[in-house]
């Protein structure tokens, strides 16, 4: 069998190491892949917004399955391409990926299908936007409708700075075509987690809960990042809490895009809110998480490549589930210089090697340079840590971080510390950790 994983980033080195053990005969590709990968799969340069480049490469190769990680190839048609050339794909199409490159369309969704998520307008005119501003309780957030990279929306304690964002998205086009409209939604007070589905069109199995840390800095302070972390099984995990996601937000979502003729088959990422009425929609993404990908595909001990190869057949998941193993996963990304704003390319890098059933490092932004490791964007690597426990999943991810050297790195110690350092918590947060009975992890 041959495989092809699209992409360059963590995730993608995390779905090459899981094909690798999910089927250690096949032979793997990645386009255009990191040299974390290199020892796993053949890189292929080609760009992942290649679409014709890579759908030639797939072809000539008789690649058996195609797996997408990024959404911008998604969203711009790659997997309607395959499949009209018979290229067998995993990632739904340029209709369902509209779920995350379009927030207008996905609050509509939402809006009309009774999914729970912030209350919201969507204006194209930024005198409209800033009408409304002037009328709404504050904080609110202000959210470029297209792609922009996970930068898009803006949490704004004041109207003014709700202005501001608007005047920046909708006048000064800093997003591009993508902030050409916008959102501007209710603040959601609680806690964040992620919840990713794999989904065959009519119905959406669970994987692993997780939770992803997104400010650059120790407490959650500083800029948002792409993901300074991640941790899972992250809490509420019990199937009582999954079941309910399952069938308040994720059914509704695969019900209204099979209705409209469009059936949505890849992963969807379910970005929530728990708040005291329950979990609600902050976004979908039409692909895995980054860096929770790096957390969640470790702990599966079921084959997730068979999952991904009925879906592409478009056969069904029936039967098939997702079983975690016992230990918990920490994941501390390791960022280069002045990230998020900048990054600080071309630094060499040290790396130790780290007994694998305790640490996996997966590459991010690293290039191979006159024979050396060095850093290659914004985050260049994430250090996956495994324990028994979520402690020492977290130790071994952090120590192996402190042993890895680069000039200028920074990385988050308090990766995991809503169940790691619970005291931190409000009541409030505890109880919606804890909302349907299950305790905390350590
Ligand atoms: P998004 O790009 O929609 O995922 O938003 C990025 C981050 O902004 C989220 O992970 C949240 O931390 C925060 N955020 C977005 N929308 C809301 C909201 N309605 N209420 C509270 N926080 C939000
Ligand atoms: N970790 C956030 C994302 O992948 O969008």
């Amino acid at each position: 069998m041959k495989l092809l994983v699209v992409g360059n980033g963590g995730r993608e080195h995390a779905f090459v190491d899981r094909l690798r053990r999910d089927a250690p005969e096949a032979r793997l590709f990645a386009a255009p892949g990191n040299p974390g990968m290199a020892s796993l799969a053949r890189l292929v340069p080609i760009g992942s917004d290649d679409i014709d480049g890579l759908a030639d490469f797939a072809r000539d190769e008789r690649i058996d399955l195609t797996i997408v990680g990024p959404e911008a190839p998604l969203a711009a048609g790659l997997a309607n391409r395959f499949q009209t050339r018979d290229l067998p794909v995993f990632g739904p199409t340029a209709a369902g990926a509209r779920l995350e490159a379009s927030k207008a369309f996905a609050k509509a969704l939402m809006r009309e299908h009774g999914v729970p998520t912030a209350s919201y307008e969507t204006f194209q005119d930024p005198s409209a936007a800033l009408d409304y501003l002037a009328g709404h309780d504050e904080p609110l957030v202000v959210k470029a409708s297209g792609l922009a990279a996970g930068k898009g929306a803006v949490v704004c304690e004041t109207r003014d700075d709700a202005r501001a964002a608007v005047e920046a998205m909708m006048v000064h086009a800093r997003f591009g075509d993508a902030g050409a409209k916008v959102v501007i939604e209710e603040f959601m007070r609680g806690v964040e987690l992620s919840v990713f589905f794999v989904a065959d069109g009519e119905r959406a199995v669970p994987l692993i809960t997780s939770r992803d840390y997104k400010r650059v800095g120790e407490g959650d302070r500083g800029l948002n990042t792409g993901g300074m972390g991640a941790y899972a099984p992250a809490a509420p995990s019990d199937p009582d809490f999954i079941e309910r996601v399952r069938q308040d937000i994720a059914q509704p979502v695969l019900d209204a895009m099979a209705e409209a003729g469009t059936p949505y088959r890849g992963f969807l990422y379910a970005g929530l809110m728990l708040t005291e009425t329950g979990p609600r929609v902050v976004e979908f993404n039409c692909r895995m998480g980054d860096p929770e990908t790096q957390v969640v595909l470790p702990l599966m001990r079921s084959n997730l490549l068979d999952a991904m190869i009925r879906v592409a057949r478009g056969e069904s998941l029936a039967g098939w589930a997702c079983r975690p193993d016992e230990r918990a996963a920490v994941v501390t990304v390791m960022a280069s210089a002045g990230y998020p704003e900048t990054s600080d390319p071309g630094r060499v890098i040290a790396l130790p090697d780290f007994p694998a059933e305790e640490v996996v490092v997966y590459h991010a932004g690293t290039t191979i340079e006159d024979e050396r490791l060095v850093t290659a964007g914004g985050r260049v690597l994430g250090v996956t840590g495994f324990g028994a426990t979520l402690e020492e999943a977290g130790a071994r991810s952090r120590e192996a971080a402190e042993r890895i050297e680069f000039e200028g790195s920074h990385f988050r110690s308090d990766i995991g510390w809503h169940e790691l350092a619970p005291d931190r918590l409000t009541a409030a947060e505890v109880e919606l950790l804890t909302s349907s009975g299950a305790p905390l992890a350590t």
